[in-house]
């Protein structure tokens, strides 16, 4: 199958628009002319500044429409539905983060479950040529087998938030058989980048550096053992998930619903990671940077790997993430310095 381009004379609307995932989306469409409905809540789990930061970057554009509402907010929904009547749908929106969800369970529930129904719903009431919605490679919870697939079993999360995400695949899978809704969700594997979030780790531990903190790293400061992760840079997702929109899976009889990873397919050890940080850090400041380090016990919710299969992704849209963390982690290094005027 071929790689169909972008149909401008479509609307797209976006939750999460001014999320790290949804900004990049949502740009990437505006910059070919196609008409984006953002909505995002703005709430305070991370730096607000960020989000606002984003908005500001979206909001030239003159196809762009911002709301600010809940996703939980089922009237809401459906207005901005039966107002916009988008084509396409890419829900972005939802409460992320493994450790948080420890302490803080009902936001998931509320964004991630209730949420995702209600946008569920407004597929059904106002009908879409193509739903998208993030999942996350969290499903695949411990999984031994790798590279993981998206036949795998994924019945075993570890964390609530991948009980979210894997309970978001099921209720779509659903919707879709029901009311033949076409749905694709998306499975991320840790995805960074320039004006990413601050609760993920390569973010935070600048952050410490700056500071004049230690990191701590939950790997029991073992090497050999360390943890493995398919660290995926944002332009790739975001061409993974372009490329995606316009491959609706209506060949499916029974329910139009698909599922891929968009990974880096190409795990690296967390030390390695931290490492490259060091050197682009040490580049962007024109100064040798070395974190100081505190190890500590694996997390509660955390698994031991994530390796990404992009077989499927690549038979569909002939598409994998190409990104190397040595290139990622420049831009990620040069635009924090810029962004916290630092150098
Ligand atoms: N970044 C990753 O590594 C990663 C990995 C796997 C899956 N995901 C998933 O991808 C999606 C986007 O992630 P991101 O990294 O851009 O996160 P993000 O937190 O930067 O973006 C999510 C956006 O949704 C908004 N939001 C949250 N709850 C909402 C609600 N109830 N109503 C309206 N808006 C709401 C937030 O304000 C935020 O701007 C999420 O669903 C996340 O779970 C991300």
């Amino acid at each position: 199958m071929t790689y169909n381009t972008l149909d401008k004379g479509k609307t797209y609307l976006i939750t999460g628009a001014t999320g790290f995932i949804g900004y990049y989306l949502s740009r990437k469409l505006l910059e070919q002319g196609c008409r984006v409905i953002g909505i995002d809540n703005m709430n305070e789990y991370y730096d607000v500044n960020l989000k606002y930061s984003r908005l500001e970057l979206l909001r030239p554009y003159k196809r762009f429409t911002f709301i600010k509402g809940d996703i939980s907010d089922k009237a809401m929904m459906m207005n901005a539905f039966g107002e916009y009547k988008p084509h396409v749908v890419v829900n972005l929106a939802a409460q992320a983060g493994v450790r948080y969800s420890i302490e803080n369970p009902d936001v998931y529930m509320q964004s991630n479950i209730i949420g995702f129904f209600n946008i569920l719903e407004a597929c059904r009431h106002h009908p879409v040529e193509h739903l998208l919605y993030a999942s996350s490679s969290s499903v695949y919870g411990a999984n031994q087998k790798v590279p993981f697939e998206e036949s795998d079993p994924v019945d075993q999360p570890v964390s609530l938030y991948a009980a979210t995400k894997k309970s978001n695949e099921l209720m779509a899978h659903t919707y879709s058989h029901l009311y033949k809704i076409p749905a694709t969700g998306l499975r991320f594997f840790t995805v960074y980048g320039p004006l990413g979030r601050p609760d993920m780790a390569y973010f935070g531990f600048t952050q410490k550096y700056f500071a004049g903190e230690p990191i701590k790293i939950f790997n029991n400061g073992d090497f050999e053992k360390d943890l493995y992760r398919d660290f995926t840079y944002i332009d790739d997702i975001v061409e993974g998930i372009e490329r995606l929109l316009s491959h609706p899976p209506v060949e499916q009889e029974k329910a139009p619903h698909r599922v891929f990873n968009i990974g880096n397919n190409s795990p690296e050890k967390l030390m390695t990671f931290i490492e490259t940080l060091e050197k682009c850090l040490s580049l962007s400041l024109d100064r040798e940077v070395l974190f100081e380090k505190v190890y500590e016990p694996i997390k509660p919710g955390d698994v031991p790997a994530t390796y990404a299969s992009t077989e499927l992704l690549e038979q569909i849209v002939e598409f994998k993430p190409k990104t190397s963390i040595e290139e990622g982690l420049q831009k990620f290094t040069d635009w924090y310095c810029e962004y916290y005027r630092l150098n």
